[in-house]
């Protein structure tokens, strides 16, 4: 029989991203209304071994729906990886009394939540929070449509410079081994081309790109360029570097955006998404889930067991390449 369960942890873990705020504040606020007790637990699962716990209360997330960040901070915990810290972990939930616990985090951080829940007896749900979007059986991910309207802003103002000194940008952007970021801001600020992991040999896009760019007698060009390297190779200077090299006739500056990307306010995308996230958690838990991660697909909440999201692999839809490919011209 399941026990029933009093109270639940939360914790954010990884890269943070916004809207992990406003996930928070609806696990928090659905525990409480549902008469749980909830206990932040600080910096991920490093708290989980410090018993870094935090009571909160419905009032502990006022006021953080709007908020970049996590205020419950986050970690990529070592000590978690070995087996004597997550024991460690597990004595310390007993101890505190935490029946269930709520993981907002990405790829580690839920292959950590697999591997937890694997070894004892203790209910996750997964969230899906990083701004990588790369987690299979969820459309989006919490903090990728923020992060996405960020990089846009950013290339939209680069463009106004490109354009001026007839210059080619290859502006990198983060998302791991994923090329969301890079192939769909590509595409949202009418960038010429998206270099991504997903995408065929490098030496095929550049020459490819180098055709558009001629086809347009044009000498400023904005290029996403994916942070992820193949083969060993990659990134925005590496490609301005080849162009230096082969097309000398062009003159290619980098940009490489970095964390500012995983900064700022989250779109209100991502808190809508975050807290029909938040509030489906609780419910899963209510209904006997376990070891499953929330994810949004067609608009609508479902169950994908966190094996599942954390393995398969979530492939680029090649529409957007066409889009991309056919719009650029
Ligand atoms: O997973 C989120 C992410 O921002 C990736 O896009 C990036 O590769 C990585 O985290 C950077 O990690 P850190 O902040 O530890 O340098």
């Amino acid at each position: 029989m399941e026990r029933k369960i009093k109270t639940i942890g939360v914790l954010t873990s990884g890269g943070d991203a916004p809207g992990m705020n406003a996930a928070i504040r609806a696990v928090t606020r659905t525990a409480r209304f549902n008469d749980m007790n909830v206990i932040g637990v600080m910096r991920g699962y490093q708290g989980l071994i410090d018993k870094e716990f935090v009571n909160f209360s419905s009032a502990s997330v006022s006021n953080t729906i709007q908020r970049g960040g996590t205020i419950l901070k986050t970690a990529r915990s070592k000590a978690f990886l070995s087996d004597e810290g997550r024991r460690k972990a597990y004595e310390n939930m007993v101890e505190a009394g935490i029946d269930a616990l709520i993981v907002i985090g990405g790829n580690g951080s839920l292959t950590g939540a697999q591997l937890f829940a694997r070894e004892y007896d203790i209910p996750i749900i997964g969230l899906p929070g990083t701004i990588d979007n790369d987690l299979y059986g969820t459309d989006s991910t919490i903090g990728y449509d923020s992060a996405l309207n960020t990089i846009v802003q950013c290339v939209d103002k680069i463009r106004d410079t490109a354009n001026s000194h007839d210059r080619i940008f290859f502006i990198e952007v983060m998302g791991r081994d994923a090329g969301f970021l890079a192939q769909n801001s590509a595409i949202a600020s009418g960038a010429e081309a998206a270099i991504i992991p997903e995408g065929k040999t490098d030496v095929d896009q550049l020459a490819e790109f180098i055709e558009r760019g001629k086809r347009k007698s044009k000498n400023s060009a904005i290029v996403l360029v994916s942070e992820a390297q193949k083969d060993g190779v990659g990134g925005a200077l590496y490609y301005a570097e080849r162009i230096k090299n082969e097309f000398p006739q062009f003159d290619a500056r980098v940009t490489i955006l970095g964390h500012l990307q995983r900064g700022g306010m989250p779109s209100a995308y991502d808190r809508i998404l975050a807290s029909r996230m938040g509030y489906a958690a609780i419910n899963a838990l209510l209904e006997g889930q376990r070891n499953i991660m929330i994810g949004i697909k067609n608009d609508e909440i479902v169950y994908v067991p966190i094996s599942r999201a954390v393995k398969m692999d979530k492939p680029i839809p090649e529409e957007l390449i066409s889009v991309l490919n056919v719009l650029s011209i």
